[in-house]
């Protein structure tokens, strides 16, 4: 492949410096030594990935890479509930007793996990070190690799800990998604959907229309997917990099899905079902207010179970529960809950007035 053609640009030009990066989205990128080459030059590298991906990915990667670079590799317990200070002191620790110096690049293979946790370190390691997203499931691929958001759960809440730091390039091989279990595609199908929702009514029935073929993880169907939901990130992310106002929206379910995570116990539901339930109480309540119709309700409700994907949290999640477990969010605002509600379809806002009364109905 011609490597200084990106699928798509996450553009973030400033005064002080240009810190645009690539996407690159095709099959076997993993081993794709030209490009990996043109990307990381002489420089050495921390490879982080756990355990699961180590035993799929690790020798293609490591084989590109080459005999005579230095490379360390950090292989991290796999899981959301590992996704702590631990496995984060684990890799800072691997990086110094190896004696990497602020030029090396740490590299993240594997899901949303191992890229938050690699970029929060590669973002900390002696004030700043660059890395590179290499996401091998789908929601890693249309949604987390981008945009810079990196951390680690604490007791606390989701995400607690973190920091904004984005990656040199997205090196996304489609491929890997052959290996990927169907509860982990499905938990990614939530992200995708969530795009067509916030921000493209046509991607919205696009999606709809071809479920069946998406769920059968039809290549052209598939292609197609990931480039439109790594477009319409690179766009919010590029007009809004740390979240002052339109990067919000793409947090819709996400308020309700994280308390869901943190009371199940961070593990339990994957974060994709998570949003999805989440997904599905904001369109409610959009319904209510007679923001959107209810037949989107509807095509929701179908496509997330063509997905098996859940359409309602948990009956022991009560208002109280989410309200308590909420107050905890990184988006509360003066002690204020704050939700993502759909305006119409394909567009959504930041909303503070979101009663008790009004998210009992939707449970
Ligand atoms: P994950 O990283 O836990 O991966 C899911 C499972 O799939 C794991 O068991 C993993 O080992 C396995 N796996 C990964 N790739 C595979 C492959 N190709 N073949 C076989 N198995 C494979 O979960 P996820 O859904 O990728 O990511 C969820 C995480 O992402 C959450 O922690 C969430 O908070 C975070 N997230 C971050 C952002 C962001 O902007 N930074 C956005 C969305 C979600
Ligand atoms: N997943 C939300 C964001 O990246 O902003």
């Amino acid at each position: 492949m011609n490597v200084s053609e990106p699928s798509v640009t996450v553009s973030l030009a400033s005064e002080k410096a240009d810190r645009s990066y690539p996407i690159y989205i095709d099959k076997d990128l993993l081993s794709n030594a030209q490009l990996l080459g043109s990307l990381l030059g002489e420089r050495s590298v921390c490879l982080v990935t756990n355990d699961t991906l180590s035993e799929l990915y690790l020798d293609r990667v490591r084989a590109v890479l080459g005999a005579d670079r230095k490379v360390s590799v950090v292989i991290l317990p796999d899981g959301e509930q590992y996704k702590t200070l631990t496995a984060y002191d684990q890799v800072l620790t691997a990086a110094l007793e190896e004696k990497h110096e602020r030029s090396t690049v740490f590299i993240a293979l594997g899901g949303g996990v191992v890229g938050d946790i690699t970029g929060f370190a590669a973002a900390t390691f002696l004030r700043g070190a660059d890395f590179i997203q290499m996401p091998t499931t789908l929601l890693a691929q249309v949604d987390s690799s981008v945009g810079g958001k990196t951390g680690i759960n604490h007791a606390m809440g989701k995400n607690l800990i973190g920091a904004f730091h984005q990656p040199i390039a997205v090196v996304c091989d489609t491929a890997t998604l052959e290996t990927l279990g169907d509860r982990e595609f499905s938990a990614g199908v939530a992200e995708v959907i969530k795009y067509g929702l916030i921000a493209d009514k046509d991607f919205f029935r696009f999606l709809i229309d071809n479920a069946v073929r998406l769920k059968n993880r039809d290549p052209e169907v598939l292609a197609y997917t990931i480039a439109r939901c790594c477009e319409i990130k690179a766009d919010v992310v590029s007009r809004d990099e740390r979240e002052g106002g339109i990067r919000a929206i793409l947090n819709l379910g996400h308020t309700f899905g994280h308390a869901i995570e943190k009371e199940q116990g961070f593990g339990q539901w994957l974060h994709g079902e998570a949003v999805a339930a989440g997904m599905v109480m904001a369109t409610k309540i959009s319904v209510a207010r007679g923001s959107i119709s209810s037949d989107v309700l509807d095509d929701l409700l179908l496509f997330l179970q063509c997905f098996d994907l859940p359409c309602e949290p948990p009956t022991s999640m009560t208002v109280e529960v989410f309200l308590s477990a909420m107050q905890g969010d990184k988006k509360v605002q003066s002690g204020r809950i704050r939700y993502i509600l759909l305006s119409s379809l394909g567009d959504a806002a930041v909303v503070g007035d979101v009663s008790e009364s009004e998210i009992a109905a939707c449970l």
